[in-house]
Formats: C-alpha cells, sequence, structure tokens
C-alpha cells in the first residue's frame, strides 16, 4: 500500500477536512499519505452512506487515486456499530481504514474509545478482531505507546500483529503525557524491532533533520507529520529534497500557503469569518519564537478581517 521512507500527512481533527486535503493534493503533491481527521461511529447505530462519504469527501471517494492514498480514520468505542460500519466501509470500497488509539480527549475516554483502549486489552483484542473480519482490505492502527504509563505496550503490539494489523503508527508518549515533554522515539526503535509489519514514527517531527534523525535513529519503515505539517505544509518536499528552507524562503512559502487556501476556499463558497477562523488556526503553528516572528503572529492572531490578515501576512 506504501512504499518504505513515505511520508504520511497526520490525521488532525477540524484541519484535515476534504478542503485542506484538495489545497496539499494539489500543491504539496509530496506527502504520500493522507488522512481524514477521525469519523467517531455512533452507538446508537450506523451513520447512513451520505454521512460516511461527506466526512471524506465526495470527489476525494470519487477519484480511485485520491481515494487509494488517503486513508479513512474511525475512532470506536465498545459500544459503537464497528462490525456494521467496516462492512459499509468494504461494500464502499474503502481500501484503508485506520483505528484511532491515541485520542486524549476526556469524554472520548470516559466512552472507553480512543486512547483509553491501549489500558483494556480484552476489549481492545475483541475490536481488533470484529475490524478484521469485517474489511478485507488495508487495516492499520495509530496508537500512543499507553494510557496511564506503558505497562501495556510490548502487548498491544502483539494483538495488532497477532489479528491482521498491516501497520502501526506510533506517537511517542502517554495518553497521560498529553503533548507535554518531547515524544520518545525509543518505543519506535523498540517496536520496529518487535513487529513484522511497517512501523510509522510520529511525534515532534518538524523539520528535514527531525526526518532524517528518525529514521536514523529507529529505522522506522515511513513517518507521519502533524503539527509539523500544521506549520510547514511544505516540509515534505524540504524531507525529500534534504534541506531545510531558509527564513525568507519560509515567508514565501507561508504566502503562498495562504493565497491558495484564500482561493480554493472561496471556490467552495465558504465565508469569510469562518476562513479567518481556520487560518488564525494555522498561524499559530507557523512562527518561531524569535522577536519577528512573535510580533507577525501576534498581528495576525489579533486581524479582524480576512483583508486584514491578508495584508498581515
Ligand atoms: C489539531 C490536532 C488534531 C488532531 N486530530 C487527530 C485525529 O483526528 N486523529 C488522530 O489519530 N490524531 C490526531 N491528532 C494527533 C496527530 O495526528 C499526531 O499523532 C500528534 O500531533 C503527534 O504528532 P506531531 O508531533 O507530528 O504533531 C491531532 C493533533 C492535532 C495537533
Amino acid at each position: 500500500m506504501f512504499e518504505k521512507n513515505s511520508l504520511f500527512l497526520a490525521p488532525m481533527e477540524s484541519v484535515t477536512d476534504c478542503f485542506y486535503r484538495e489545497l496539499i493534493l494539489k500543491n504539496y503533491p509530496d506527502w504520500d499519505v493522507l488522512s481524514c481527521d477521525f469519523l467517531r461511529i455512533p452507538s446508537t447505530g450506523i451513520y447512513p452512506r451520505k454521512h460516511i462519504l461527506k466526512h471524506f469527501g465526495d470527489s476525494h471517494y470519487q477519484n480511485p487515486i485520491i481515494r487509494k492514498k488517503t486513508i479513512y480514520q474511525l475512532l470506536a468505542s465498545p459500544q459503537s456499530y464497528i462490525q456494521e460500519t467496516l462492512e459499509e466501509l468494504e461494500e464502499m470500497n474503502f481500501s484503508w481504514v485506520d483505528l484511532n488509539l491515541g485520542c486524549p480527549s476526556k469524554t472520548v475516554c470516559k466512552r472507553q474509545g480512543g486512547s483509553y483502549l491501549l489500558s483494556n486489552l480484552v476489549q481492545l483484542e475483541r475490536m481488533i478482531k470484529t475490524m478484521r473480519s469485517s474489511f478485507t482490505k488495508f487495516l492499520t492502527v495509530k496508537m500512543r505507546v499507553g494510557f496511564q504509563d506503558d505497562k501495556n505496550f510490548e502487548r498491544c503490539l502483539k494483538i495488532f500483529e497477532d489479528n491482521g494489523i498491516e501497520a502501526i503508527t506510533i506517537h511517542g508518549r502517554t495518553r497521560e503525557q498529553l503533548y507535554k515533554g518531547k515524544a520518545n522515539w525509543d518505543y519506535i526503535k523498540k517496536a520496529v524491532n518487535l513487529v513484522k509489519v511497517p512501523v510509522i514514527g510520529n511525534g515532534d517531527i518538524n523539520s528535514y533533520e527531525d526526518a532524517q534523525r528518525i529514521f536514523d535513529y529507529t529505522n522506522c519503515h515511513s513517518i507521519m507529520i502533524g503539527r509539523g505539517a500544521l506549520g510547514s505544509p511544505w516540509l515534505a518536499k524540504n524531507i525529500r529534497e534534504k534541506k531545510d528552507l531558509q527564513k525568507e524562503e519560509i515567508q514565501q512559502e507561508r504566502e503562498y500557503f495562504f493565497q491558495s487556501y484564500k482561493k480554493l476556499l472561496k471556490h467552495y463558497n465558504q465565508n469569510e469569518s469562518l476562513i479567518l477562523r481556520r487560518f488564525k488556526g494555522f498561524a499559530r503553528y507557523m512562527f518561531g519564537q524569535d522577536e519577528s516572528d512573535l510580533k507577525k503572529r501576534g498581528l495576525l492572531l489579533r486581524s479582524s478581517n480576512l483583508n486584514e490578515f491578508m495584508l498581515n501576512l
């Protein structure tokens, strides 16, 4: 499904919707694999097909090449309609489903979904078996290294391997850590030695140099980038070209990103205040800590309308 050294754009709730992924596919084709943010499987019944399609993006679904390189991520709890949803995705001919085992949200974990499942191996195994028996195409998981601690880490890997999971993405933090400290790539290295399926390294890859280091240190099959891609959607190209950008080049890339994204969103009749809110979300991640960067970021975040934001770029 994906070659060695592939670059994955991480699923990110309220970011990686079909508009954003369309921009990435058009402007930053060095990303090899994309993912939609998670669809929460309900516990009251199965979503209508229309809703499943809308979450993924109808036009992306209609295009077999895009469909093949886009992961459909799911968030499930033991009570949810897992089997029926997977059967529906199979029938709709989706080629890649991923289970979210990293979401740290209190509400999600209270309902025994996301990272909570790493602490309940009986439920985890039952869920993986159900998914595997209902979906014949590519099935993967994306995990943190544990819920409160890492004591189940190796047993989780074994559950995945023994039950037909075909690739494992690892974010080197427990749920307890949220985003604190540094992601610990030792877990990724350990998993590479323990399992035969591809391991995708994730966590704190923000530059070409980081990408090089995680490949060298862990020998992982591929990497996935989240916040680093939010801040630098052009990062996959830098990694392929083996260089990080200079400050002036970053400024140019940033302007190009916002200009072309604005054009795309306007084309889809998105209203200006929604676009502004979305852009501020990106601006938060796009600047360094030096004085001029902080000043620029402050100006962008204070912009009261889209025009002002674009002029402040
Ligand atoms: C805004 C945001 C939304 C996220 N939404 C999801 C999601 O829908 N599914 C998921 O598996 N992980 C989600 N994550 C986690 C990322 O995919 C990734 O695992 C995490 O940010 C660590 O990687 P990074 O250091 O490259 O950001 C989200 C992260 C961020 C910052």
